[in-house]
């Protein structure tokens, strides 16, 4: 066979030993850089960000990952509650999409080339319409954010009305439209002015909807069927009464779906739990195995020939890279993984185990207030306890900030039981789970038995927990 140019130059830079030097060996630069890696990142991005995970002892050299654990400098291993934001529901590394995606970049597949039709986007785009029959047609993005912008401007163009309704507490992404219509100061503040016609209504009211639609003005509604930020499950009747309200008035339903989508919950769409169709389903993170990143935006066929109505308009919406290879084989071989170990039963079993667990503790800890999620999506809620001492030390470190309390739960379950979880939201109480769906009932005793340990501890005054709170509060006085 004859040597290609490529074949010439890697052939050189690996009997030469310059691939090393290079940067070619992405594990060797990554453990030739352990030691400063921090220091790296501070000088040369996100300095804040190291200050703040050196503060609550996070700094700890993850070096390896696989499935739901993760291991540090130390090789200790840690179990993953936060799977990348959500980003990891079929575990780390899973060899299956890694296979897949090896046999992309081992081909020599068309890639990207514009004037083409995809062929594995297609394939992608076919098997996720079969998940969700009543919708026709699929948009592929780059991110979650990509596609909530998408989502808007297809119900503004297709409806011909400008108003978007979002609730309180969204979280749809921080891109200019997709921050229109999340409700949180901590990520719109000083980013503003924001998109116009954008309105606010109360998660769960249906009447406040009714008002907004009565216009006849609003594009769409759209919503998270389980909110992200504080993990609200919405009322019973909310979800369907809402997508009927939106039909009745000309409106489209959009389930933002991005993190609860594709058996996160423990069903493929979280709106299915309370019998919902939406005209637009928002899906991302899990979509991407891990690896490579995509989102997709479903829709009926409608909706998507009104923007797509001309042929000199056969490219009026598509972003350059979103139906590239390695994410549409990414895709693909997520959906199998998830359909071959049946991640969305597992997720309602281990879910319904870890919710029960919990929600027991709820009668033995004053501090633990509502264990609230479906599937693997839980939180524990803490409110402001009842007894004197711990009422007051509760009291000390919540007004020097709001929600500083679930960091008494984080900060422990990080450094003494080695799971890493996060905080809810903003000025949130909750401490929230969303581990990868394959977690194993030995995961789930690691959990609870964690997660009991660091409550009960936050039930002694004094004790190490509010000494910890103390130097919290301290710490982010000074800062
Ligand atoms: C419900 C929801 N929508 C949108 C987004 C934005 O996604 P991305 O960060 O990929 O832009 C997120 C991210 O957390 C999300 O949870």
């Amino acid at each position: 066979m004859q040597e290609t140019a490529t074949d010439r130059v890697e052939k050189t830079l690996l009997t030469t030993g310059a691939g090393n030097a290079h940067g070619l060996d992405m594990s060797a630069l990554f453990a030739r850089h352990e030691s400063d890696c921090y220091e790296r990142y501070g000088r040369y991005s996100n300095e804040q960000l190291v200050r703040m995970l050196k503060m609550v002892g996070y700094d700890v050299g993850f070096c390896r990952d696989e499935g739901q654990y993760l291991y540090d400098r130390n090789g200790t291993r840690y179990l993953d509650l936060l799977s990348g934001f959500g980003v990891f529901a079929i575990g780390r590394n899973h060899p299956a999409v890694r296979a897949a995606l090896t046999s992309v970049l081992d081909s020599d597949l068309p890639n990207l080339i514009q004037m083409d039709a995809p062929r594995l986007a297609a394939i992608l785009a076919e098997r996720l319409l079969k998940e969700v029959p009543y919708l026709d047609k699929v948009v592929f993005a780059n991110s979650g954010g990509e596609a909530v912008e998408a989502a808007m401007k297809f119900a503004r163009a297709s409806t011909g009305r400008p108003d978007v309704i979002y609730c309180d507490h969204a979280f749809h992404g921080v891109s200019y439209g997709a921050l229109s219509i999340t409700d949180d100061e901590s990520f719109r503040g000083g980013f503003g002015p924001f998109l116009p016609e954008c309105m606010r209504i109360p998660f769960n009211d249906l009447s406040a909807l009714e008002n907004a639609l009565q216009g006849g003005d609003v594009a769409a509604f759209i919503v998270e069927p389980i909110q992200g930020k504080g993990v609200n499950v919405p009322a019973a009747d909310f979800l369907k009464g809402a997508a009927d309200l939106c039909r009745r008035h000309g409106a489209l339903f959009i389930a933002d779906e991005i993190q609860t989508g594709l058996g996160r919950t423990g069903r493929f769409l979280a709106v299915e739990h309370w019998n919902v169709e939406p005209d637009i389903v928002l899906l991302s993170k899990t979509l991407s195995g891990g690896y490579i990143p995509v989102s997709a935006v479903l829709m009926r066929k409608q909706i998507f020939d009104k923007i797509f109505d001309r042929m000199d308009r056969a490219m009026v919406a598509l972003s350059t890279f979103a139906e590239n290879n390695l994410a549409m084989a990414a895709g693909i071989a997520t959906l199998e993984v998830l359909a071959a170990e049946r991640l969305a039963e597992k997720a309602a079993r281990t879910g319904e185990r870890l919710m029960r667990a919990f929600s027991a503790m709820r009668a033995r800890y004053e501090l633990v207030h509502e264990v609230r999620g479906k599937g693997l999506m839980i939180a524990i809620d803490f409110a402001r306890p009842r007894s004197f001492d711990l009422r007051t030390e509760w009291d000390l470190i919540e007004t020097a900030r709001e929600g500083l309390f679930g960091q008494v739960i984080t900060i422990p379950l990080f450094a003494d039981h080695k799971i890493l979880c996060q905080v809810a939201g903003t000025n949130s109480h909750a401490v929230k789970f969303l581990p990868p769906l394959t977690i194993s009932e030995s995961d789930c005793e690691w959990i609870i038995k964690s997660v009991e340990a660091v409550i009960a501890a936050s039930h002694r005054v004094p004790g190490a927990a509010w000494s910890l709170a103390r130097t919290l509060v301290s710490n982010y006085v000074r800062t």
